[in-house]
């Protein structure tokens, strides 16, 4: 098997590449209409115990580099574990929330840098112990956005992916299959001659109804045909005058200790 392009093709053909593309939408765009993603996480758990083992490997004078870093739910806790931390996500709307958050939490060590990651220099990046990437692998090619960031971290690299196939409803509301999952990185990341750790963290919880509703924008299930797919496989929980949806997640995290 060769585990890089069947990883290339599979992120262009069931991530939400594959929208952007068939939508002609920005990223930015993507990231606006998907407002709802802190209040996901929230229920979701993440990053819990992820956020937990991370921080057990950071100390107080070392330099963070959070590719992707969205609207913060690695980077904020991080950058308060650490001297300073470089926020890089080419999404402006994304990186503003992480920057309204981080003013609210009065975090004035994190630097922002507006852009992918395959178009910044190693020089713009300067010092970084440690450089991490959570859901976020989103480049045409994965071996050289790893390598990158494997290059740049003195002490160590995390990685953060998911176990499995994830929610199998985005599945169905999609009619895409998630083909690849950590097992795809640990196996390119072993072809490249680096022996990463794995963790394995699962976490149950539930979503309102109305909310699981909103989270497939693109989709073309209607509510309908989501509400009997979730009963049929015995998602829904009666709480008074609607449902609670049972879901899991499973996140993987493969670190290297340099
Ligand atoms: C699913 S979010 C993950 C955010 C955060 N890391 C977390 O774990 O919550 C993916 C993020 O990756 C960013 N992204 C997409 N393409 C990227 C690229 N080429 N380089 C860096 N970040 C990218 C998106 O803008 C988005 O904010």
């Amino acid at each position: 098997m060769n585990w890089s392009e069947e990883w290339n093709s599979s992120i262009k053909e069931s991530s939400y590449l594959r929208i952007l593309n068939e939508k002609g939408i920005s990223n930015n765009d993507f990231w606006k209409n998907l407002d709802y993603y802190d209040e996901l996480m929230k229920y979701s758990g993440y990053p819990g115990k992820v956020l937990d083992r991370i921080s057990t490997f950071i100390f107080s004078d070392d330099v963070l580099l959070d590719v992707g870093s969205g609207t913060g739910a690695l980077a904020l806790p991080l950058s308060k574990k650490a001297n300073k931390l470089i926020a890089l996500d080419p999404s402006s709307y994304q990186l503003n929330i992480l920057k309204s958050k981080a003013e609210a939490d009065k975090c004035d060590n994190i630097v922002y840098i507006e852009k992918e990651w395959k178009k910044v220099s190693e020089d713009e990046i300067g010092h970084v112990d440690y450089s991490l990437a959570a859901y976020s692998f989103f480049e045409d090619d994965i071996c050289p956005f790893l390598e990158k960031l494997i290059h740049v971290a003195k002490k160590g690299v995390f990685l953060v992916f998911r176990a499995g196939r994830g929610d199998l409803l985005r599945e169905y509301a999609y009619n895409k299959k998630n083909s690849v999952d950590y097992l795809h990185l640990y196996n390119i990341l072993s072809e490249m001659g680096y022996m990463f750790n794995v963790e394995i963290f699962n976490f149950d919880y539930k979503l309102p109804l109305p909310f699981v509703y909103r989270l497939y924008p693109y989709s073309i299930k209607t509510e309908d045909e989501i509400f009997n797919y979730l009963d049929e496989n015995n998602r829904l929980v009666k709480k008074q005058n609607s449902y609670e949806v049972l879901c899991q997640r499973k996140d993987a995290l493969l670190y290297l200790i340099k």
